[in-house]
């Protein structure tokens, strides 16, 4: 995807960060969206290894009597594919499913839902609207935590915070993290039309893969991948993650 690279590097954080981002989004949805079909594939590929591990294919599945994982997407947008194939997939599973944007969250719930039951019958998704950074959950509550290219729109410090805190609600020995970040450190990158919108204000930081992976280890959780991928569409690097809660 094209947000670090096309974007100018800056110095300091700008103010206004969330309102400016959630406006941005709210106004440029169906325009990211669409774009981003080209990018479904790389997204689909890193969620398989962990949707095998949480529901191997060869388990003894019923899907009506297991007990529903606990999944928390981060950054979820409009709902495809991540949270489409999550529900089937992981069937049964419960979703919490969480963006700062209306309009992404309202277009999530016209494709899938209120609660999913578009897509599947066993599963269910709530749409939680706001900052992620709000978010609370028990203690190794969670089965699952994923973030798409959402954690990058976070400030540097917000991203070790959030880190801390996926680490503390995973399940211990079984709770999986998946998410992609910047290739680069870099404090501030601002693009001011992104994707040639008008209204397309854009905000993205990254700690750098060094700093990311200790932040994860510090946080309980062992790097089972931790890769630099060339995005194939427009060229710009991402370090995806795959990472286990220890026991
Ligand atoms: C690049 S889009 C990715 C959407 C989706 N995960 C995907 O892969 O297509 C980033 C999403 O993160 C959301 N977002 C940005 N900052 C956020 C924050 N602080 N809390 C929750 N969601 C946020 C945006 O509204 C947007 O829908």
């Amino acid at each position: 995807m094209s947000e670090p690279t096309k974007a100018a590097s800056q110095p300091d954080e700008p103010q206004n960060i969330k309102a400016r981002i959630k406006a941005s989004y709210d106004a440029i949805a169906p325009a990211y969206n669409a774009w981003t079909v080209d990018h479904f594939s790389v997204r689909l590929r890193y969620l398989k290894e962990i949707t095998d591990q949480l529901r191997p294919a060869n388990a003894n599945s019923d899907a009506a009597s297991a007990s529903p994982l606990r999944v928390l997407e981060l950054g979820c947008g409009a709902g495809v594919p991540v949270t489409e194939k999550l529900l089937v997939d992981l069937a049964p599973v419960h979703i919490t499913a969480n963006d700062i944007s209306t309009g992404q969250l309202d277009l999530a719930r016209e494709a899938l839902g209120e609660h999913g039951e578009k897509i599947s019958t066993v599963s269910t998704v709530d749409w939680v609207e706001g900052d992620m950074m709000a978010l609370q959950f028990p203690d190794a509550s969670l089965d699952a935590v994923l973030g798409f290219y959402s954690v990058i729109h976070l400030p540097q410090e917000e991203q070790i915070t959030i880190l801390e805190r996926i680490g503390r609600w995973l399940k211990p020995g079984t709770g999986l993290f998946l998410a992609n970040f910047s290739g680069d450190e870099m404090k501030s990158a601002i693009a001011e039309t992104w994707l040639d919108q008008e209204k397309g204000w854009m905000y993205w930081s990254g700690l750098g893969v060094a700093k990311t992976e200790a932040t994860l280890q510090g946080a309980g959780l062992k790097l089972e991948t931790s890769k630099l991928e060339k995005d194939t569409v427009d060229g710009a690097m991402f370090h995806w993650v795959v990472a286990s809660r220890t026991a």
